[in-house]
């Protein structure tokens, strides 16, 4: 059993959204998963040239972690057609589906359906936004270490892109979950003090409410509902990076529920069916308090 985390810096408040860079750990004592280690049912698990540039991509970011500095990936124009291709038919499914937040977010990081954006130039208009960081990781990193990063505003990005022969598809991250997925949501400060808060859950939990704080994670970061407007839309960076979730989750075979934290951090989810449950927030500002009540419900805040 993992012991618990004596002391938090810095300490958990609701006030404290103003981490400085010189407040970050280093990244180097980061841990991660073996990058050579490409799981069989990957499409590119075969393709060795892949695997090359997939390892190529991976050092980059791995030289963050010596650095601080983010390297621009230059993306082939074959990687640059993959982009195009998901992100072209992504964007058609959101313009009825996705959070109108969400959409107006993804304009002001200038994220296109042309080009695959840098990390380093979404971090820039990130931290001016909402204090926020991405940082490149070659990598999957185990549950505790990569949520307890979002205590520091930081989130963790992969960014080489799946393989060509299958745009729809990616068992693991890449930088269409990340971009398309997850980081237009940090522009928000609610969403981005929430996750601040689900990472300081993370560095004080047992086992047990580590569990718990991924359920969360999933139902809301992943696979997350919003009403808006009196419609309900998709913010949950599995649904927006997802053709066939994002339509998914609006058909009859989806029970969605409103969202109700309790409920949410004791039920189980799968990672490999299309979702049968989802959780429809009412707010960004609703789900950071309700969170924030919870984390401070922790031994040890
Ligand atoms: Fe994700």
């Amino acid at each position: 059993m993992m012991a618990k985390t004596a002391t938090i810096e810095p300490k958990f408040t609701l006030a404290n959204n103003e981490i400085r860079d010189e407040d970050l750990p280093a990244f180097r004592d980061l841990e991660f998963a073996d990058i050579n280690q490409l799981a069989l049912d990957h499409p590119g698990a075969n393709d060795e040239d892949y695997r090359a540039r997939r390892d190529h991509i991976a050092g980059l970011s791995k030289n963050f972690r010596e650095t601080g500095v983010i390297t621009d990936v230059e993306y082939t124009d074959e990687e640059q057609k993959v982009w195009q291709i998901v992100a072209t038919k992504l964007e058609e499914l959101q313009a009825e589906r996705a959070s109108q937040f969400y959409l107006d977010a993804k304009e002001k990081l200038g994220i296109t359906t042309e080009r695959i954006p840098q990390l380093s130039e979404m971090n820039k208009r990130l931290k001016a936004l909402s204090n926020w960081r991405l940082a490149p990781i070659e990598g999957l990193v185990e549950t505790r270490g990569f949520l307890s990063w979002l205590s520091y505003r930081t989130m963790l990005c992969t960014q080489y892109i799946r393989h060509t022969s299958r745009p729809e598809y990616t068992p693991e991250p890449d930088i269409v979950h990340e971009a398309i997925g997850h980081i237009p949501n940090f522009t928000n400060r609610d969403f981005a003090d929430f996750s601040q808060f689900i990472g300081h859950g993370a560095r004080i939990a047992t086992d047990e409410q580590l569990e718990e704080l991924g359920r969360l994670y999933w139902f809301t970061v992943e696979y997350g509902l919003i009403e808006e407007h009196g419609e309900t839309k998709a913010f949950g960076a599995g649904l927006l990076s997802s053709f066939g979730e994002l339509e998914h989750a609006f058909t009859d075979n989806v029970e969605r529920r409103p969202f109700d934290l309790a409920q949410v951090v004791k039920t189980d989810y799968s990672y490999s069916d299309m979702q049968p449950i989802l959780y429809v927030i009412p707010s960004y500002e609703f789900l950071k308090e309700t969170t924030r009540k919870y984390i401070e419900s922790f031994s040890g805040k």
